[in-house]
């Protein structure tokens, strides 16, 4: 009787320190709100590679990953709540995420004051890393992708006069027109406007008659998706029938469900081409599509690759200590979807931008442009 007893504590026992084993990290993105279709395509990035990771035997000591994802809604108040709800009750060692830069920025000193790693897949603001040692990023930052939007704007656009309309409320959008200003003045452009909006605008028409007016040939956008499609209409409405440049915040299957024909004629710089032939890209979009049903944008792959670089970093930590994997972090070197990733010293990948046009409703992949 007693040998049964002891044989069950010990059964209890093992069962309980395999759990225990279990490493939890977070996932965060903005599942509803204004951009939903990011935080979608961010959370099955993640959910597909710790999947991939877990059917190999897990992190290392066969200790599998346990994801727990959070919606930020968009919104930086949001993202602050759910860094520290993952961080004082779910207790993840890492956190993959967030989305959006004004989020992340909100997210990022709570988890660089306890000592958490995290790596934003797609905030390509500056100042995300610069919050602190424990922060990295899976993309290229807003400074490149500025100047690359300008450079294709100029030299291949031919366009000599820009104009710019921004969302004052989202650090993104805001930083991405100062850099583009910055780059196409130095090309010898003149910027003819160079126009704020109020966030959550949806009429921009009194804005857009005021940069038209200064006769514009090339018209910049560094917004959302959701902002784009109706700005573009609203421009084409008020007879500008020029091109529009904007940046990644443009990836999204509902961009052209919003603006309609009123995106063609219009170019984007982005993160990666579903179309790129090189074969770990073309693998994963199809074990995405067979899963998801759908292409995966930047955002898909962008997560899916953080996702792989936190996860190999905890594998070379082999530790869940904080700064063990922040060690590690800052060693990786690895070949992901969209592309080579080691660090520079202010934990940002040095990576190439690709430049998408809108033609008949689809994005057409047009040029890569190397840093
Ligand atoms: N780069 C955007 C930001 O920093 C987020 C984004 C990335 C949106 C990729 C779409 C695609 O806010």
């Amino acid at each position: 009787m007693r040998k049964v007893a002891f044989v069950l504590a010990l059964a209890i026992l093992a069962t309980s320190l395999v759990a225990a084993q279990e490493i939890r990290v977070g996932g965060v993105g903005p599942v509803t709100g204004e951009a939903a279709t990011f935080g979608i395509s961010t959370k099955n990035g993640i959910m597909l590679a710790a999947e991939e990771w877990n059917a190999r035997g897990g992190l290392f000591n066969n200790r599998r990953v346990r994801i727990i994802f959070e919606d930020d809604k968009g919104d930086p108040a949001e993202g602050a709540t759910v860094y520290t709800k993952l961080i004082q009750q779910d207790n993840v060692v890492a956190i993959i995420g967030t989305v959006m830069s004004k989020v992340t920025l909100a997210g990022a000193p709570i988890a660089q004051a306890n000592g958490i790693p995290m790596i934003s897949p797609t905030s390509t603001n500056e100042r995300v890393t610069l919050v602190g040692d424990y922060i990295y990023r899976a993309c290229f930052i807003d400074p490149f992708q500025g100047t690359v939007g300008a450079n294709f704007a100029f030299n291949e656009l031919k366009a000599r006069n820009a104009a710019t309309l921004f969302d004052i409320g989202n650090d993104y959008t805001k930083g991405l027109a100062e850099n583009f200003r910055a780059q196409f003045l130095k090309l010898g452009g003149k910027v003819v406007a160079f126009e704020g909006h109020p966030a959550g605008a949806t009429d921009f028409k009194a804005q857009l008659t005021k940069i038209l007016a200064n006769k514009p040939d090339v018209l910049y956008v560094p917004n959302y998706y959701n902002d784009v499609g109706l700005i573009a209409k609203q421009a084409r409405e008020l007879g500008f029938n020029g091109p529009m440049v904007g940046g990644d915040g443009w990836d999204s299957p509902d961009l052209v469900k919003i603006g309609g024909k009123a995106v063609e004629n219009g170019f984007f710089t982005n993160h990666y081409a579903a179309a790129d032939p090189r074969p770990i890209v073309q693998e994963f979009v199809k074990k995405y599509k067979a899963k998801f049903g759908a292409e995966p944008d930047a955002l898909a792959t962008l997560a899916y690759d953080a996702a792989y670089i936190m996860f190999d970093a905890i594998r070379r930590a082999g530790s869940t200590r904080g700064s063990a994997i922040r060690d590690a972090l800052k060693t990786t070197n690895l070949d992901v979807v969209s592309g080579k990733v080691t660090f520079d010293s202010n934990r940002n990948p040095i990576k190439s931008a690709v430049i998408i046009e809108m033609k008949n409703g689809q994005q057409v992949y047009r040029s890569t442009v190397n840093p």
